[in-house]
């Protein structure tokens, strides 16, 4: 809603040309450090789904780690860590794609999930879709089953929902 908007609107700050020149850097740390903030924020997205929706949630590598944690405690569920190439230590199942800024490989298990598990994917921003668009195609090549996605902040100008349609985004604040 959107008291839950304004609180996640409240805690984000714009850094200009980081990590590249023209590229205005969505900064989530401060939500993050704002006990309170972070936990109304992590309840906002258990409420939403509901808490008997899903069996386990996905965190994306890195800032999604801190969200998927945060829901994975609230709810008594578990965390399977989607990585970037290369960090995990057994089979794993790849998906690559382009990002708002270069290029990226992510990766997970191949046991990551019980057939039929219902995951909730979380992240901290949606810009391109990129990220999630490949992380979505990971749990069910993995055999898991999208139960959700959910975003603290998405950039609607960088069309990332559209390009996960028919798939539906949940975000707490739209910019
Ligand atoms: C950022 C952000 C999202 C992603 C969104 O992650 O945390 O995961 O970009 O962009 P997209 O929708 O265009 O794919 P980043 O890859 O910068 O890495 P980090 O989470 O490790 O900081
Ligand atoms: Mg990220």
């Amino acid at each position: 809603g959107p008291e839950v908007a304004a609180l996640v609107a409240s805690r984000v700050l714009d850094v200009p040309d980081f990590p590249v020149p023209g590229v205005l850097f969505k900064d989530l740390m401060p939500l993050f450090a704002d006990g309170a903030v972070f936990r109304e924020v992590t309840d906002r997205i258990v409420a939403h789904h509901g808490r008997d929706s899903f069996d386990v949630v996905v965190g994306i590598e890195a800032r999604g780690f801190v969200v998927a944690a945060a829901v994975a405690y609230a709810t008594g569920v578990g965390v399977v860590p989607v990585r970037k190439a290369g960090k995990l230590p057994r089979a794993a199942h790849s998906a690559s794609y382009a990002l708002e800024y270069g290029e990226a490989t992510l990766q997970v298990h191949t046991d990551a999930f019980t057939a039929g598990h219902r995951v909730l994917v979380v992240d901290d921003v949606l810009a391109t879709g990129g990220t999630a668009g490949a992380t979505l195609d990971l749990v069910e090549r993995a055999g898991g089953t999208v139960a959700g996605f959910t975003v603290l902040l998405e950039l609607a100008f960088l069309g990332g929902r559209d390009r996960l349609a028919p798939r539906p985004v949940h975000a707490l604040l739209t910019v």
